[in-house]
């Protein structure tokens, strides 16, 4: 099947969060949600349980929602898991939530690598947890490291319980290498911390490197691990509202559940559907999608770079974001930057520093759209730098 993901859709007159957040004259490059059409096999689904005109209950017993997970992890993500090691969620924010609940006590700490999605620290926080963060290193090189020293020292403190690993990392667009991640699984294992792998951005990745699903290096990373998966970014179905956690160690999954039947949030039916299909139907939008995207970052990158003085963007090994620097722009402040692009570029883009502090005068762009919507993009930036320096 081939698919036209050069086709500009408005969207503006749909309740869309991308598309409602800014005035209308902005072009929306924010969160991470794409504006491009699902997969038929996702959509023919849907038009079937609309058409059938009764919205019921959905059945909730182990079925086809855990064997295309299964499958899914077998044939992707490359590990086994059984349908026991499987359990629904709405949303990857309400895993990250519950798995906090289940895993921390209050006053404990939740580590995070900083810049990280901004909900890493509120679930903490908003659950009267701390959050405390091992900030990644910025090399200067678009390459962001761990500083393994203060990782350790965080892991060894008795107060930290849970680590959020976002694996691929957002905003930074990092594949953490299979020693990388040994060496975290070793030392939360070593200090009884467990964690949460957020592999949502799993499916992008580009130029020879890999993504490594947390479970796939073995039974102490199996052990400790509770992995977060969602089709909502590659399939764009995020309003669907249909996610999954998978932990194979009983004890944690007994200890997630009794948190997640305090809120017994229910399954939702067309999101289970759209899930379903699009995990064990659309191998072949995944290559596609992540084809065209790699094409319009490495297109952004170099029109950055070449037109756009003060602004410093490098290719990311993952996730359909870039994390532009923004330091060499002569503004003083994160939200004098925010101001100039939603004023002036008529741009939307996320703040650097709602991702942490290290992304004081960074923007993350979204370039899963159109080439001629992120063409424009790019111009507009383009032009109000221009004018700034003129
Ligand atoms: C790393 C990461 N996790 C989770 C989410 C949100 O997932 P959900 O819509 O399932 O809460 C995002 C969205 O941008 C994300 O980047």
């Amino acid at each position: 099947m081939t698919y036209d993901f050069d086709e500009v859709i408005d969207r503006s007159r749909t309740n869309s969060a991308k598309w409602l957040h800014y005035d209308q004259d902005v072009l929306p490059m924010w969160v991470a949600d794409c504006d491009f059409v699902s997969p038929e096999p996702v959509r023919r689904a849907l038009r079937r349980y609309v058409e059938h005109g009764i919205y019921g209950y959905p059945y909730k017993a182990e079925g086809s929602f855990e064997q295309a997970t299964i499958r899914w992890c077998h044939d992707r993500l490359r590990f086994d898991c059984q349908a026991r090691d499987v359990e629904f969620v709405p949303s990857l924010t309400t895993a990250l939530s519950l798995a906090v609940l289940a895993f921390t006590q209050p006053g404990e700490n939740v580590l995070i690598q900083t810049p990280v999605y901004p909900p890493f620290k509120s679930v903490a926080v908003n659950n009267g947890r701390h959050s405390v963060t091992n900030p990644l290193i910025n090399e200067g090189d678009g390459n962001w490291s761990i500083d393994w020293l203060d990782f350790e020292a965080k892991c060894a403190d008795p107060k930290t319980t849970l680590f959020l690993l976002c694996n691929p990392q957002n905003p930074t667009g990092r594949v953490f290498t299979a020693e990388e991640l040994e060496r975290m699984v070793d030392l939360c294992h070593e200090h009884g911390v467990v964690i949460f792998s957020d592999e949502v951005h799993a499916d992008f990745v580009y130029g020879g490197a890999v993504h490594i699903s947390l479970p796939t290096l073995g039974e102490k990373a199996r052990s400790l691990s509770v992995v977060g998966l969602n089709p909502s970014k590659t399939f764009n179905i995020a309003g669907l509202r249909a996610a999954s956690v998978v932990i194979h160690n009983p004890e944690l999954m007994r200890r997630y559940r009794r948190a997640s039947a305090r809120v017994d949030a229910g399954r939702n039916g067309p999101g289970v559907l759209a899930y379903t299909v699009a995990f064990t139907q659309c191998d072949d939008y995944v290559e596609a999608v992540r084809a065209y995207v790699e094409g319009n970052l490495r297109y952004a990158v170099r029109f950055i770079n070449e037109r756009i003085e003060g602004v410093t963007a490098y290719m990311p090994q993952a996730t359909y974001l870039l994390w532009l620097d923004c330091r060499g722009l002569p503004v003083e402040t994160q939200e004098e930057l925010d101001d100039f692009m939603v004023s002036v570029a008529k741009v939307g883009m996320n703040s650097g520093s709602s991702f942490g502090e290290e992304g004081d005068r960074f923007l993350r762009l979204n370039v899963a759209c159109p080439r001629s919507v992120l063409t424009e993009a790019l111009e507009r930036i383009e032009r109000a730098v221009g004018a700034l320096k003129a």
